[in-house]
């Protein structure tokens, strides 16, 4: 037998009946959700078990064949996107589900997805706490990995301070399992913490220890529309004390367009400069009705010029699902429209308008016909930043020198180059800018130690071209 014919047969051997090589059965893992960012990989292992993983992970490391590890595909940084001979470990049927502890964690295997996760947290009276517009796909394996943030950091911390345990499996087969029911446990490297958020290039995360919380009883979104970028950051500020607060997010008018085409309605405010959405949730109140809390700032907003038919309450939650939804569809309508370059960067606070309003023509020199859409994450100073292409898709070295162009104007404002959707792919040449050789050198050397035969997602956070 060859070389390959006998990786082929580890392989079925490591997980019987789980394997595919049909290009058609394998293309929806080959792609990414950006349709930007493609691969050919040689099989799609799909484990049921963590021994399968474990067995998996001794083929390739015996095989020198590269892993990427993969949930529900929905990142943004081409992390989890195939090259060419490798082999996607899609964690998709990982989906077991352990009781919720009376200290109100669960764990879950890697496969659950975010939705799923939050119906079983619903169902013992509690939440997750994260939640991304693309829950009902993204996995909570995934959500580990990338470290994760979505709307609601602001009150619940990122994927990171949501978990408390991971079991993961190493590049040759051995298995750390981390997933402790203790709230406390002081006994050397947190290899959970190194694990989450090491965007599949250190171990395959096969279960998660998620920490639930208390949901609140009440909750209230206010969406208010501002001339301009001063008049919302103003407000953002403002909006930034209110106690209850879950969430603060912004968005172009122009993005909220997009998203009511999407939803092929029309926005409730005008949509001529910026919004802002807010969250509150009455368990952080302390009694009193939530209108009543925000009532005072949009007596405050109201005064200083803002206008009734500027601002939105939305108290039920039918009337909140829409008013979030034009927020949570603008992803999903700007992909409608081309291949974007997706950027998502973060500045210092002081420095967010004076970034926001100086972002066209940042883009505008090097591509005049490129449409910038901005929207993000206010109280982390979070603005992703799409370009789409007035038609189509970007030629790959224009795609380059609009990321270049951006995350030189970040870089100069004292922020960073990913503040929430990691390095993947996408920004590998721009990790040494970011955080200097000393700290890559330090991250390298883990990697080497964890995964000595760099079999483990090759391409994505080092530049191992
Ligand atoms: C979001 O905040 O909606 C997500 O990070 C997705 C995106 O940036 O497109
Ligand atoms: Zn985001």
């Amino acid at each position: 037998m060859d070389f390959d014919s006998e990786f082929d047969a580890a392989l079925d051997a490591a997980a019987p009946g789980r394997i595919l090589r049909d290009v058609d059965a394998m293309a929806r893992y080959s792609t990414d959700w950006t349709g930007r960012w493609t691969g050919s990989p040689r099989a799609v292992a799909r484990p049921r078990t963590v021994e399968q993983v474990a067995a998996i992970l001794a083929a390739c490391t015996e095989h020198r064949v590269a892993v990427v590890a993969q949930g529900g595909n929905t990142g943004l940084v081409g992390g989890a996107v195939p090259p060419s001979g490798s082999i996607v470990l899609s964690t998709e049927a990982l989906t077991a589900t352990g009781p919720v502890r009376e200290n109100g964690s669960v764990t879950v295997g890697a496969g659950v997805t975010l939705h799923d996760l939050e119906r079983l947290a619903q169902e013992n009276g509690m939440t997750a706490g994260l939640a991304l517009a693309s829950g009902a796909s993204a996995t909570v394996g995934g959500v580990a990995a990338t470290n994760a943030g979505g709307a609601r950091v602001l009150r619940y911390g990122t994927a990171r301070d949501r978990i408390s345990g991971v079991r993961a499996v190493l590049a040759h087969g051995d298995v750390i399992d981390r997933r402790s029911a203790l709230r406390k446990d002081n006994t050397g490297y947190d290899l959970t913490d190194l694990v989450v958020g090491s965007e599949g290039t250190l171990a395959v995360i096969t279960d998660v220890t998620w920490k639930l919380v208390a949901p609140h009883s009440d909750r209230v979104v206010l969406a208010m529309s501002f001339t301009d970028a001063q008049a919302a950051t103003d407000a953002l500020t403002t909006l930034l004390s209110l106690p209850g607060l879950d969430a603060l997010e912004w968005a172009e008018g122009s993005a909220v367009e997009r998203a009511a085409a999407q939803l092929d309605t029309t926005p409730p405010l005008p949509s001529d400069g910026f919004w802002v959405f807010a969250e509150l949730g009455d368990s952080h109140v302390g009694g009193g009705s939530l209108v009543d809390v925000a009532e005072p700032v949009i007596e405050s907003l109201s005064a200083s010029g803002l206008s009734e038919n500027r601002i939105a309450v939305a108290a039920s939650a039918a009337d909140r699902r829409t008013l979030w939804s034009f927020r949570e569809r603008i992803t999903e309508s700007i992909s409608a429209a081309g291949i974007p370059v997706k950027l998502d960067v973060g500045v210092p606070a002081a420095e967010f308008r004076a970034f926001v309003e100086s972002l066209s023509s940042v883009v505008h020199a090097v591509e005049p016909s490129a449409i910038p859409v901005l929207f993000g994450h206010f109280a982390e100073s979070n603005i992703h930043v799409n370009i789409l292409p007035a038609e189509g898709t970007f030629p790959e070295p224009v795609a380059e020198a609009l990321e270049d162009a951006v995350l030189e104007h970040v870089l100069s404002a004292g922020g960073t180059v990913s503040a929430e959707h990691g390095i993947g792919r996408v920004k590998t040449r721009w990790l040494n800018r970011q955080r200097g050789d000393v700290q890559v050198r330090a991250m390298d050397a883990l990697k080497s130690a964890w995964d000595p035969n760099r079999i483990l997602n090759p391409g994505v956070l080092f530049d191992d071209r």
